[in-house]
């Protein structure tokens, strides 16, 4: 594993970061010890994250390591949360037909992604506030897809600048784009996403206002993020069993470090910790918006977050380059299809287009990879299997979910007699009831 290093220091293992990014601990020898305890217990995360076998063995592993009132944030999903089950139970009711009697020696996973190559169907999908898991989070999540072979997403609610993210991996990289702070702040990331070697953008169009997440208001888990010193205090306690996650955070530097240095304020300021929903509301990304986003953006253009037909008319009729079906990990409009469901509807319709079809949502293991190819997915995009990774084990565990889900690829083509991914069509999963 490469230790994850960046221009102001690293605090992987134990290393300190420069005061100027942490002045608000006056006490240098207090910072120290947070440092080093946090360094001293990296390396029983990193040996529990190697053990897992599956992708819900790192999601229990986080569990362990982050309190649930944090971790909630990540976990949940909108209203009564029935999207977000039923993009996990969509994959599990298909059933495989496989073609047996067929033996090959390799199994032929690599595929390609707006003229990227990657080294198996996945591409890391873009998810905020990644860094508050675990110390400099994105960048650990981007090394690891950079060391997979496959793209990594950055989201605009990430909070390590994306010319750091790009440095620290091998990735290609793409930057998500919400604009909460108007044109002008989005016109700016663009213009330094587009400098730092970005592909290609996704702009997210499911989020008019963010959905309705219970867990959040229940929890007060902003109370922890952006609290005054009592309110943190209160929760203090519940933190005990959890002094890994806590050391970690104050190490990478705590609250201060709880801002977005991708949207800038008019002052050149990173945007300070806020009401998300409210500057959602205010400024959601819409189809007009292509319009002044390709007078800037050169490159590449994804649309996220297209659930029903007019969406992915739309989309081709734009011009986009690629649409990712996709309910936002059911966090958006509770009710509204699973994504496997929407893929069957809409593949068909993109089929002989120059516009790429990806999916995301409940993707957890290898075999449901292999069902979205064979239901006329490019790739998949996985949200989730990132944050189980990051939040278990930083950088080791996100390598361990990507070999996870590598290695049931291969395991499951094997099984289903299929050779290559390019071959992969609907004579391998019943279709109707028989
Ligand atoms: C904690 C969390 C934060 C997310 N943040 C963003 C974001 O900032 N922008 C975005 O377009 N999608 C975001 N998503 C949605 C994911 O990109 C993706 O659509 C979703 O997680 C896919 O479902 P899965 O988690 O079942 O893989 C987020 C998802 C999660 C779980």
């Amino acid at each position: 594993m490469s230790p994850l290093t960046h221009k102001s220091g690293s605090v992987k293992q134990g290393k300190l970061l420069p005061l100027a990014e942490n002045e608000y601990i006056t006490n240098r020898a207090l910072h120290a010890l947070i440092v080093r305890g946090y360094g001293a217990s990296v390396k029983r995360w990193e040996d529990a994250a190697q053990k897992c076998l599956t992708i819900d063995d790192l999601r229990v592993l986080m569990e362990r390591r982050v309190h649930s009132m944090v971790g909630d944030y990540y976990h949940g999903g909108a209203s009564d949360e029935t999207t977000m089950r039923e993009n996990i139970e969509a994959f599990q009711k298909e059933r495989f037909l496989p073609h047996s009697g067929v033996s090959f020696p390799e199994v032929d996973m690599a595929t390609e992604f707006l003229g990227h190559p990657l080294s198996m169907p996945v591409i890391a999908g873009p998810v905020g506030f990644l860094r508050t898991l675990w110390p400099r989070g994105e960048e650990a999540a981007a090394a690891a897809s950079g060391k997979a072979g496959i793209p990594y997403t950055l989201s605009s609610f990430s909070l390590t600048r994306l010319e750091d993210v790009k440095a620290a991996t091998s990735a290609p990289c793409i930057f998500q784009l919400y604009k909460p702070l108007g044109n002008a702040a989005a016109e700016q990331a663009l213009e330094r996403a587009q400098a730092a070697g970005y592909m290609a953008i996704e702009l997210t169009i499911d989020t008019p206002v963010a959905g309705n997440r219970l867990r959040d208001k229940r929890n007060s888990s902003t109370e922890l993020m952006n609290g005054t010193f009592l309110q943190r205090a209160r929760h203090a306690p519940k933190m005990l069993p959890y002094l890994h996650w806590v050391a970690g955070f104050y190490a990478d530097g705590g609250q201060k470090m709880v801002k977005f240095p991708n949207i800038l304020t008019a002052d050149g300021q990173p945007m300070p910790y806020a009401d998300v929903a409210a500057l959602l509301k205010s400024s959601a990304i819409t189809w007009e918006d292509l319009e002044w986003i390709r007078k800037i953006w050169k490159g590449r253009i994804l649309v996220k977050g297209v659930q029903s037909p007019w969406d992915a008319q739309r989309a081709i009729e734009c011009g986009v380059d690629a649409m990712v079906v996709s309910n936002h990990g059911g966090r958006q409009l509770d009710r509204a299809l699973p994504g496997l469901e929407v893929l069957k509807l809409l593949a068909p319709m993109v089929k002989g287009t120059r516009v790429d079809i990806l999916m995301d949502g409940g993707i957890r293991s290898g075999a449901d990879v292999v069902i979205a190819l064979i239901y006329g997915a490019t790739a998949v995009k996985v949200g989730r299997p990132q944050v189980y990774g990051v939040g278990a084990a930083g950088e080791v565990g996100v390598d361990r979910a990507y070999e996870i889900l590598r290695e049931e690829i291969e395991h499951t083509m094997r099984l289903l007699g299929c050779q290559s991914i390019k071959s992969l069509d609907s004579s391998y999963v019943r279709t109707q009831r028989i």
